[in-house]
């Protein structure tokens, strides 16, 4: 099935079309890996909305990434609740082990690092979500355990021997 078959299926559930833009982005961003503005644009052509109803809610929400993102998508609640749970401890133990700032991405495209707010899971705090899942009751071993893993997931997938990045300046 097409994008545009997905979209067009998804947007039959919505009597108004312009309900049916986050369903349609998501889609779109399944598709693509992220939303640039030429895709943005087909799924406002598709839907029959304007362009920017279609803009407006790519940039807003913090799950869609109108550029390139990491395979694997770290977002790290940095609101309040996580905060008081040393949040900013994690945030700079992921820019040192990654080797990179936040909202950077690893040169070997794995792991691309933001924060975002309240991600409506505050009785886990600190919380990360990676893709679709949350992670929850955070410290830094449970961390590099959950870097470890999404490692041998892409090594299992892929037969890569993947090396992570030490900190800058090694
Ligand atoms: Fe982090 Fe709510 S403040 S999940």
């Amino acid at each position: 099935m097409t994008m545009r078959e997905k979209i067009e299926e998804a947007a039959s559930r919505y009597p108004d079309q312009r309900s049916a833009i986050m369903p349609a982005l998501l889609i779109a961003q399944r598709e693509h890996g992220h939303l640039p503005g030429p895709v943005l644009e087909e799924v406002a052509d598709i839907l029959g909305v304007e362009r920017i109803w279609v803009y407006e809610l790519a940039t807003f929400y913090t799950l869609f990434h109108t550029e390139p993102v990491g395979i694997f998508h770290l977002q790290l609640c940095d609101n309040v609740s996580c905060m008081l749970c040393r949040s900013e401890d994690l945030l700079r133990h992921l820019e040192e082990v990654l080797g990179i700032k936040k909202g950077g991405t690893t040169p070997d495209g794995l792991f691309t690092l933001s924060t975002v707010e309240c991600l409506g899971a505050c009785e886990m705090a600190p919380v990360m979500q990676v893709g679709d899942d949350y992670h929850g009751d955070l410290d830094i071993a449970r961390i590099d355990a959950l870097l470890d893993r999404l490692r041998a997931t892409v090594r299992q997938a892929t037969g890569a021997d993947l090396v992570a990045p030490g900190p800058p300046g090694e």
